[in-house]
């Protein structure tokens, strides 16, 4: 039995995304503020930064639609050879991959809100919640780069379980399989 097409295009699709976003934000944080450049070179860091911010809640919106449809859908049984503490693990791994899939936008949102930027949304002003304050644009930023290396952490336990699962034969990789 597998998962259902809209489940599995939306697996695929957010992973994509996420996948870059990790990629995308070690990559940013590394490049030079504009008070750091020689006079009459631009920084290229809010372009990058825009464009995480963007990406960042485009995958927000479809992680919701993608739990909605969860919720809804029910995944398919795993087979009776798949071990009970396997099964318990499995879950628990995409429990977590769900709430970090959650708080990973948020936490981002949070730390840009509180930032003196604002937070744009493909070129679209986003509404300021609230007043720039440094103390709590800190703690979010420092709950965003946690929460990725949670991120990047559970995101390789899950990896390793599908190759294992594909090694061993027990079908379990076909289940998300787009083909
Ligand atoms: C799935 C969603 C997201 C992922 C996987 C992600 C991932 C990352 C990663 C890996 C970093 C670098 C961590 C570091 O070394 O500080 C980062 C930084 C950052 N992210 Fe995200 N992010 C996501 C969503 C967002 C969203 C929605 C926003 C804002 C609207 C955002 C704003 C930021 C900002 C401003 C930084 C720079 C932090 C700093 O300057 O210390 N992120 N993100
Ligand atoms: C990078 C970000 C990824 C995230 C956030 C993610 C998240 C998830 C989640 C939450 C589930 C559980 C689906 C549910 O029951 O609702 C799942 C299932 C699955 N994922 Fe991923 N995934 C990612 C990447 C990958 C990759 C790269 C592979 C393959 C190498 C993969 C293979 C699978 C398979 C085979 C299943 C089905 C497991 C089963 O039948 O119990 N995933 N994924």
């Amino acid at each position: 039995m597998k998962y259902d097409r809209i489940q599995i295009i939306l697996h695929w699709l957010i992973a994509l995304i996420i996948l870059t976003m990790i990629g995308l934000g070690l990559f940013m944080v590394e490049l030079p503020k504009q008070s750091e450049l020689p006079v009459g070179e631009e920084s290229v860091r809010a372009f990058y930064f825009l464009l995480h911010k963007s990406l960042g809640i485009t995958a927000a919106m479809l992680i919701l639609i993608r739990i909605v449809w969860r919720i809804t859908h029910k995944a398919p049984v795993l087979p009776a050879s798949v071990s009970k503490w396997q099964q318990k693990a499995a879950g628990a791994i995409h429990g977590l991959l769900y709430l970090v899939m959650l708080s990973m936008p948020l936490s981002g949102y949070l730390q840009s809100m509180y930032s003196k930027y604002h937070t744009k949304f493909w070129g679209v002003e986003l509404p300021r919640l609230a007043e720039a304050d440094t103390a709590m644009r800190e703690v979010f930023s420092q709950v965003h780069e946690c929460l990725a290396f949670a991120f990047i952490t559970l995101i390789l336990i899950h990896i390793a379980a599908a190759i294992k699962h594909r090694i061993e034969g027990t079908g379990i990789s076909d289940r998300m399989s787009l083909k």
